[in-house]
């Protein structure tokens, strides 16, 4: 199957109302390439505003609580999320796994719960510098993979991202051999969890330190279908060649 291409900017824990103007900036450049999907995920804050600056555009979460509603100070659940006009959300980022302690049975619940609430997902995976360094990589993410997938799911709403820890924010990147080898190890997983079809529908995005030099690279590696970009998507002038990247492997 031809899965489009799906780049997705997350703002982490950046931008105040001025930012609006950059957002602006990259869905209008972004509608010159209608065979790459485009999503931003800002802070909470500016899901409504961005929406509201953006008509038509895909905005989504960073993050939401497995219930939908109830006494959780500080959290936001799926459904408000969508009542803020979202139509995704990023679960298990690694900034929530290790900063927030969230577990595989955390990040499936969450999963879950915006699945139910109408919300596409996008599901963070990725392994520790030491783990890469031993060797182990694929059978942890493996692990992540088979604890966090939720138990039923439409493969059209749900996508993986694969982001190794230590090429967060950090400038590195693994070969694209090691993208690669990794990208269709969680595809077969899939196949494994949830049947070849819905794997082969699946996307996997790449992660970590993707910018307008490496992204043509990197989203060219075998079973790699968009990127999750963090520093180099909070501006129009740095996202935009990201996206015409994966425009031009289309
Ligand atoms: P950077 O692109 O800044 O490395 O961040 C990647 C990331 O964590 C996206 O979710």
């Amino acid at each position: 199957m031809a899965r489009r291409k799906y780049v997705v900017g997350n703002w982490k824990m950046n931008g105040l109302t001025a930012a609006l103007g950059e957002a602006q900036a990259i869905f209008a450049a972004a509608g010159a390439h209608p065979a790459v999907d485009i999503a931003l995920c800002p802070p909470f804050t500016l899901i409504g505003a961005m929406v509201a600056a953006a008509p038509g555009a895909v905005v989504g979460g960073q993050d939401c609580h497995a219930a939908a509603s109830g006494a959780f100070t500080g959290s936001i659940a799926a459904p408000m999320l969508v009542d803020a006009g979202a139509a995704l959300v990023i679960v298990g980022h690694s900034e929530r796994r290790e900063g927030f302690g969230e577990s595989d049975a955390d990040v499936r619940a969450k999963a879950e719960a915006a699945l139910s609430a109408g919300l596409s997902v996008i599901l963070c995976v990725g392994e520790p510098r030491e783990v890469r360094e031993s060797g182990d990589a694929v059978d942890y993410v493996l692990a992540q993979v088979a604890g966090s997938l939720p138990g039923a799911f439409d493969p059209a709403r749900l996508a993986i991202a694969y982001e190794p820890i230590w090429a967060i924010g950090t400038g590195l990147v693994p070969t694209v051999a090691d993208v690669a080898e990794m990208h269709g190890a969680i595809r077969a997983k899939l196949g494994e969890q949830a049947g070849a079809e819905a794997a082969d529908a699946m996307r996997i995005l790449y992660g970590g330190s993707v910018n307008g030099e490496n992204a043509a690279e990197l989203l060219g590696a075998g079973d790699v279908d968009g990127a999750l970009v963090g520093g180099a998507s909070l501006t129009a002038g740095k996202f935009v060649p990201i996206v015409e990247a994966a425009a031009g492997l289309g």
